[in-house]
């Protein structure tokens, strides 16, 4: 019988009932492993070339994903893996301008200089861009000014240039979004958000149908020593059940404060791709299974953003998103987003929405 992704993310990964034994293995702490005689005899020779913690939630999110996939120890692990594989002095990049901003910085300041023509683009330019291209990188809905990009439209013209393309899909996950059945060669996913769901580790993966790009990305991963611990991998494994459930909660308080803040004439701009009125709804709507739990707003100015900030108990001033607590930050602390002063990015978590909506209101007050 076949499941649904939230009936199936509760067991994804787990091994088959046996007597007396844990549900969820243990992680396994290894450096080298036992191993007499020729190398390729035994399945673990040495954590960096593979751990049986990681492989348990690798075949774990595989299901999800219905791909391979290769786990690395940050999404950022995963990000330069798969530009400095794919990438070579004469190819060129077509890059969502509004995308996460340590690729951007990762692509100028490490990829341009070596000869890699870096192309940013926004919205409107995505598609022409790529012509000419060998990889095309996009963000959906991106982070953190949550633009959507129609991902079907945009792999096609990837495609039909010749080039490659990888969805960042972290501000949706694999339960929301689905990026390599809208055509997709890859997607990337910092785990250390929803996937975590606590706030405690960082980790990330790549996925792809192709298995001779997963092995290319597996043997970046041995031979950069990119690794994830296994105990990370364990926790974040560990996580794994709720997360369908968390982001259920998440995305219920997110539409719930952002149908406030947008009926609010103190607030601007307000982004969440589950609001009707949404630039990217129509979009998000067609290829998105839910619309996460972000929300951006602009609140006029740095000062009141910060009095905003400091004034609400239920949502903690925090770098990241996608844990079980509210967070939010005013964007342009790190100086490295295109957005307005008082531009607030907030992540909804598992408060109760009645508690949430009044904290945020009181809040905004002054
Ligand atoms: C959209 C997006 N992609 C990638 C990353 C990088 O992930 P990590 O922090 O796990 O390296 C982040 C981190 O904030 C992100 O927001």
């Amino acid at each position: 019988m076949t499941h649904r992704d939230g009936t199936r993310v509760v067991r994804a990964g787990q091994p088959d009932a046996e007597q007396g034994t844990p549900f969820l293995p243990g992680p396994v702490f290894a450096g080298p492993f036992h191993l007499k005689g020729d190398v390729a005899s035994a399945d673990w020779v040495y954590t960096r070339y593979g751990n049986p913690t990681w492989a348990r939630y690798e075949a774990a999110l595989a299901e999800l994903e219905d791909g391979e996939v290769v786990l690395f120890a940050s999404g950022m692990a995963a990000a330069a893996a798969l530009l400095l594989t794919s990438l070579r002095p004469g190819s060129a990049l077509a890059i969502d301008k509004d995308c996460y901003l340590n690729v951007r910085r990762l692509a100028r300041t490490h990829l341009e200089p070596r000869g890699v023509d870096v192309r940013l683009a926004g919205p409107a330019e995505l598609a022409a861009a790529v012509d000419g291209a060998d990889l095309l990188w996009l963000e959906s809905p991106s982070n953190p000014k949550l633009e959507v990009y129609d991902v079907a439209a945009l792999a096609e013209a990837a495609r039909a240039a010749g080039a490659l393309t990888v969805v960042d899909n972290t501000t949706a996950g694999p339960l929301y979004q689905k990026p390599l059945d809208l055509g997709a060669d890859f997607t990337l996913t910092s785990a250390t958000k929803h996937l975590s769901g606590h706030s405690d580790l960082i980790l990330g993966y790549l996925a792809t149908r192709d298995s001779e790009r997963a092995a290319a990305l597996r043997d970046w991963r041995r031979d950069a020593g990119a690794v994830p611990g296994p105990f990370e991998a364990w926790l974040c494994h560990r996580s794994l059940p709720t997360l369908g459930v968390r982001l259920e909660r998440g995305s219920a308080n997110a539409l719930a404060v952002a149908e406030l803040l947008a009926a609010r004439d103190d607030v601007s701009g307000v982004r969440y791709p589950g609001l009707p009125a949404d630039p990217g709804h129509a979009v998000a709507r067609r290829q998105m299974i839910g619309f996460g739990t972000i929300v951006a707003f602009d609140l006029g100015s740095r000062a009141r953003a910060e009095r905003f900030l400091a004034r609400a108990e239920l949502v903690t001033e925090a770098s990241s998103f996608g844990g079980v607590l509210t967070t939010a930050e005013r964007r342009l602390r790190w100086g490295a987003d295109d957005v307005p002063e008082g531009f607030v990015r907030l992540s909804a978590g598992c408060e109760e929405t009645a508690d949430l909506v009044a904290d945020i209101e009181q809040a905004l007050a002054v």
